[in-house]
């Protein structure tokens, strides 16, 4: 039996009580949303005629996603983070910003503060001897193909189980982190080993709600990327390697067609030996192209909690 409710002067008063709205402290806008937010979810519960036992499970859920902390890869898999960028896209378009590498989503499993090195660096701490080595490239412009020289290329990915340093406690400090420095010709270089796709915690938070939406909870094989240069839009991105059985299928949503690249195996690089890489490697290249900008917060990545962010900023 559905019953409505919300219509009532008696559910009007509670969300105005609910939201602060009869007292002057507090801040405006908060109370604005959390109006909005809570009226929403009372209709939801109307439309939807959830029970007592739906609603306090749903309860139990949040707070075990909180114990589990695992906000943060939930959002990702609920499309909220590619929800932002559509609408940072939309925003650079309207602000004359436009063009340059797309960005996406920025994921859960940042690390701030690696090892920083002048145009190549080694990101594998060289335990895993199986996997194959790769060597990742390519040039940083602007969007005139201007070289941007002393970028800082944040670069962080996964290791053949798919998982990330500093949250896989088995992995050495900043294994497969580095930041390296753009030459004079914006070049940028990494030997690292090819990574494996991410898979959200089989017994999680997330997994139990993706289980229950019929959806999985997996990553292509995929590299991240901060790039940040003076007079430039700050640029948070990942290449999602090709021929992945999920490249096109991630469940974070993260796959943009510009951002898909193919590895070449080789059994030997010659761009590698100039760095001392050795034997069969996976080459790839990613060029980047940043657009200029002078409006300062535009050249630094937007705030957010980072692991170590604070530590690394002190
Ligand atoms: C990742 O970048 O690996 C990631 C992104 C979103 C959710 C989970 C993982
Ligand atoms: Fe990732």
């Amino acid at each position: 039996m559905t019953v409505k409710t919300t219509h009532t002067e008696e559910v009007k008063e509670l969300l105005h009580k609910v939201a602060g709205l009869h007292t002057e402290g507090g801040d405006a806008r908060m109370k604005k949303i959390v109006h909005r937010f809570m009226s929403d979810l009372f209709q939801l519960i109307e439309d939807f005629d959830v029970t007592p036992e739906e609603f306090w499970t749903a309860v139990n859920y949040v707070g075990e996603l909180g114990k589990n902390n695992e906000a943060a890869l939930l959002a990702p898999g609920l499309g909220m983070d590619k929800y932002l960028d559509i609408r940072m896209d939309a925003e650079d378009e309207a602000a004359g910003l436009a063009g340059g590498t797309p960005r996406t989503i920025e994921g859960p499993l940042f690390v701030a503060g690696a090892p920083l090195a002048e145009g190549f660096a080694r990101m594998d701490d060289g335990t895993d001897t199986t996997s194959e080595t790769m060597l990742l490239r390519g040039r940083v412009t602007d969007t005139d193909g201007k070289p941007v020289a002393n970028a800082i290329v944040d670069i962080w990915h996964a290791n053949a189980n798919g998982g990330y340093s500093y949250f896989d406690k088995s992995q050495s400090d900043y294994n497969l982190r580095r930041r390296i420095k753009t030459d004079a010709e914006g070049r940028y270089a990494v030997q690292s080993i090819v990574p494996s796709g991410y898979g959200c915690p089989p017994e999680g938070s997330t997994q139990t709600l993706l289980n229950l939406l019929g959806r999985h909870g997996r990553r292509p094989a995929h590299i991240h990327y901060f790039v940040q240069a003076d007079g430039h839009k700050h640029l948070t991105t990942q290449i999602n390697l090709a021929g992945d059985e999920y490249t096109y299928d991630d469940f974070a949503f993260a796959t943009r067609d510009e951002l898909v690249v193919e590895g070449k195996q080789v059994e030997r690089s010659a761009e590698g030996e100039r760095y001392g890489v050795t034997g069969p490697v996976t080459e790839l290249e990613f060029n980047i192209e940043l657009v200029p900008t002078d409006k300062a917060d535009l050249q630094d990545r937007h705030a957010r909690k980072r692991a170590l962010e604070e530590a690394a900023s002190a």
